[in-house]
């Protein structure tokens, strides 16, 4: 059996990733391929308890943050993803390492070698096939979130650190142009859908089907 592919979505609050991740998920079904939708951090009930933990408390020190975030990756990873991936499961994770290299890392300037490394141990070889980076302003992003309702405590934050986070993402997607491909986010939802579609046909599909 072939193996399942590994996708990812990231960027910024409001950006569409968990939007996309859904519609993404619908139409690989819809061409036959299993597909899984997960996120991050959570995805395992030991994840999610430790996502619910840092939003309720909010770690003093960015270290506890990324440890956490990493522990609850190891779960994940050698709970579901790895399993799904061997099972011929595509997976689809609403963020991932990139939000903690920009998170934990740009924004909080925790050692890029620190966070490499927790990644090796959690991630190891199962890096994301294709990793879809949802580009927004944060003034929009952060727009819609508001008016979705669900504002999140990193919501909160002001406009400029968003623009930081966006920076980050954009930096990622261009040092590493075979994983990452960078999406407009401030199409319509439909020419985002079409958008990200067309990333996984031609870097993902045209291989398999
Ligand atoms: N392309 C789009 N144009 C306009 N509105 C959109 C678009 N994509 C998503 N939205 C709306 O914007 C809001 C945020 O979208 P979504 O929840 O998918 O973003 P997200 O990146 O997952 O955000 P978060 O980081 O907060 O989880 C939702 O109300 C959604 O319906
Ligand atoms: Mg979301």
């Amino acid at each position: 059996m072939q193996r399942g592919r590994f996708i990812t979505f990231e960027g910024g609050e409001g950006a569409g990733k968990s939007t996309q991740a859904k519609a993404l998920a619908l139409r690989l079904e819809g061409a036959g391929i299993a597909t899984l939708v997960t996120r991050e951090p959570g995805g395992t009930a030991l994840g999610e308890d430790i996502r619910a933990l840092i939003l309720k408390d909010r770690p003093q020190d960015p270290v506890t943050e990324l440890l956490l975030f990493a522990a609850a990756r190891a779960e994940h990873m050698t709970g579901v993803i790895r399993p799904a991936l061997d099972d011929g499961t595509w997976v689809i994770s609403d963020r991932f390492i990139d939000s903690t290299r920009v998170y934990q890392g740009k924004l909080y300037g925790l050692e890029r070698d620190f966070i490499g490394q927790l990644e090796r141990y959690t991630v190891g070889a199962d890096l994301p096939d294709l990793t879809l980076i949802l580009d927004l302003p944060a003034s929009e992003g952060l727009h819609r979130a508001a008016s979705r309702g669900t504002l999140s405590r990193y919501d909160a934050e002001r406009i400029e650190t968003h623009e930081t986070l966006r920076q980050g993402f954009l930096e990622i997607a261009e040092a590493e142009p075979g994983r990452c491909i960078l999406i407009d986010g401030h199409l319509p939802v439909a020419s985002v859908e079409a958008a990200v579609w067309q990333a996984v046909s031609d870097r993902l599909l045209s291989m398999v089907l």
